[in-house]
């Protein structure tokens, strides 16, 4: 395992989620002291990028002069490296104006941005759902990975976290992010004692004041179970899990999904032109959400969880994280 890099309360990313993370949740999550990270084509058009990305490295520049003993986490950049996207040259050229220490590729191979990201000292992490996948990025020069496994949010794997960790610690000991269900301290601590660096936590950031998600998504969000999620390739050509209510409402019976459209992932285009944009993605995780509430308070939650539950793999005194607990919390 690569020793943490960055100086963080809980290694722990604000995932990037596709019309969700902007900068208001991106310098929220490093201000909380874990990873920010948004995914590019939520700026569109490319001068919208270069605005995000000026309000991101200026705003994080100010709070640590503002309160230099903080800790306070670095941003991240996610890319589409598919071979549809043809504003990727674009991006990368902003990647290299405003330098990110870590940069994510979805969606296609990690090549294209390494010799940028290295070129200012970042991380080049990937993006992947299998062991063919992770041993292909970390063959084209990844320094880490995201392992997307089964019940995240969005594009997700179908892996066990427990056993994707442990096969990839086979040929891997690079920098390892897990995501997929996590939404609270346990979680955490358990891709932590399994082997990973750092939890990709997605969902628990939709219903969060800074997030761009539409109030009603929000609720949806915080009143669903994991009864409401479904996983189909219909929307977007590659599997995802969906909010059953948010595809009722336009129309679409999750018991009769429509087949996998050809996949599309190009930003240059504007969002209006994406056919589904108000399907509404969540992971597993969503069942332990119960207020949208600020990052702040999120995260400081996340990190006394994260506190009991390292008690309790240590055998120190702990309290039992019942549901009554959690409920009076
Ligand atoms: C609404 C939504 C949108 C997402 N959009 C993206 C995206 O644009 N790019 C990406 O790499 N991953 C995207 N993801 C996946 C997340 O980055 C992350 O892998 C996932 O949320 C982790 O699982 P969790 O939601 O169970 O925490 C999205 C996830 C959600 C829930």
């Amino acid at each position: 395992m690569k020793s943490q890099p960055f100086d963080l309360r809980l290694p722990v990313f604000a995932a990037p989620m596709f019309l969700i993370s902007g900068p208001e949740l991106v310098l929220a999550a490093c201000k909380a002291g874990i990873i920010g990270a948004f995914p590019t084509p939520n700026a569109r058009p490319i001068a919208q990028l270069d605005d995000w990305m000026k309000q991101i490295t200026e705003g994080l520049a100010a709070a640590r002069d503002a309160q230099p003993a903080a800790t306070i986490g670095p941003w991240c950049a996610n890319l589409v490296t598919h071979s549809s996207n043809t504003r990727l040259a674009e991006d990368l050229a902003l990647v290299a104006k405003y330098r990110p220490p870590v940069v994510v590729t979805a969606l296609g191979s990690p090549k294209p941005a390494i010799e940028v990201v290295h070129g200012y000292g970042g991380l080049v992490f990937a993006d992947v759902t299998s062991i063919g996948l992770a041993k292909k990025a970390v063959a084209a020069g990844a320094d880490g990975l995201a392992c997307v496994s089964a019940g995240a949010g969005g594009h997700t794997g179908s892996l066990s976290p427990f056993a994707f960790v442990s096969a990839v610690r086979d040929f891997f000991d690079g920098h390892l992010i897990v995501g997929g269900g996590i939404s609270d301290g346990w979680g955490v601590a358990g891709a932590i004692a399994s082997g990973a660096d750092y939890v990709y936590m997605g969902t628990r950031f939709i219903p969060v004041a800074e997030s761009m998600a539409a109030p009603a998504y929000k609720q949806m969000v915080v009143d669903g179970t994991v009864d409401d999620l479904i996983v189909s390739a219909g929307i977007t050509g590659t599997p995802a899990s969906w909010l059953k209510p948010s595809l009722r409402a336009l129309g679409i019976d999750p018991d009769n999904m429509p087949p996998p459209p050809t996949r599309h992932y190009d930003s240059s285009q504007p969002v209006s032109a994406r056919k589904w944009v108000d399907v509404w993605a969540a992971g597993q995780g969503l069942g332990s959400i119960r207020s949208i509430e600020p990052v702040a308070a999120v995260v400081d939650r996340l990190v006394e969880e994260y506190g009991t539950a390292r008690a309790r793999l240590t055998g120190l005194p702990y309290a039992q994280p019942t549901v009554r607990a959690r409920l009076a919390a």
